[in-house]
């Protein structure tokens, strides 16, 4: 079975879908396993490995086919502008609960907490990946392998273990949970074996993880200003953490 056609269908059923050449060239960064790649141009791809990505161009060389406009448009929803789509393996449950009950933890899990938008946790699963957290863990309805969410986090699930959990079983560590009604954050240094959650855009924290938290933290935020998106506020505490936690240099608030 050579033809890249033949080869994508066999392998899309339960593959995760990497649309475009960042998504391709992150996920092979991070140890992602990645059984067919096609491009509509190899040698525009190959040169954009050249210019962005030396570490996987040899990669890229190898598993990269050139397939005809049509072909790459039958197999990704939404043609991506650098002609690139790969499918890679979703890593196990059970890899992903391993990775996220190691200890000792050296980086905080974040935990959103029956989040809605798609985007949001795409865009929390990159900056997770960027502050090098152990996880992100969700807990709803919500698929955090769900296409949408794998395109917003540009290929950076490989990066993090990413998983969906009931809030009974989030990995241990002490839970800051946060809330514009909390404490300061500034007056709390985030310990690297932190389980730092976030509530669902619409309703905020849920009941069952307000019971199970350890500390409620805010964010600085002008009166009159209900709320920051979820994104966002996951940014400044993941900052908030690289800033002060217990490695970083500097005087305990
Ligand atoms: C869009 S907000 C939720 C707004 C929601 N209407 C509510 O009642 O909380 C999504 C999440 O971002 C976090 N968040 C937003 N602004 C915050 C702030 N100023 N301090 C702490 N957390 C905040 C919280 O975890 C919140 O549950």
């Amino acid at each position: 079975m050579t033809d890249p056609l033949s080869r994508w269908r066999a392998q899309a059923e339960g593959a995760v879908l990497l649309d475009g050449f960042h998504a391709l060239k992150h996920a092979l960064r991070f140890g992602a396993e990645v059984p067919v790649a096609v491009t509509t141009d190899r040698t525009a791809a190959l040169s954009l490995a050249e210019e962005l990505a030396g570490d996987v161009r040899g990669t890229l060389d190898t598993l990269l086919t050139e397939v005809s406009e049509q072909v790459y448009a039958s197999l990704v929803p939404r043609p991506h502008p650098t002609g690139v789509a790969a499918l890679a393996v979703r890593p196990s449950r059970e890899a992903n609960l391993r990775a996220l009950a190691r200890t000792p933890r050296t980086a905080p899990v974040v935990v959103l907490d029956n989040p809605r938008n798609l985007g949001n946790a795409g865009a929390v699963i990159r900056l997770a990946a960027g502050f090098g957290a152990a996880g992100v863990v969700t807990t709803g309805t919500l698929d955090p392998w769900h296409p949408t969410v794998v395109r917003g986090g540009a290929g950076l699930h490989f990066a993090t273990a990413v998983e969906r959990l009931g809030v009974g079983e989030l990995p241990a560590g002490p839970l800051f949970a946060l809330d514009p009604e909390g404490e300061d954050i500034r007056g709390t240094r985030l310990p690297d074996d932190a389980v730092l959650a976030f509530g669902s855009e619409r309703t905020g924290l849920s009941p069952e993880l307000r019971a199970r938290a350890d500390h409620l933290l805010r964010l600085p935020m002008r009166p009159q200003v209900s709320s920051y998106n979820l994104a966002t506020s996951v940014a400044m505490t993941l900052y908030h953490w690289s800033a002060t936690g217990a490695g970083a240099p500097g005087d305990a608030p």
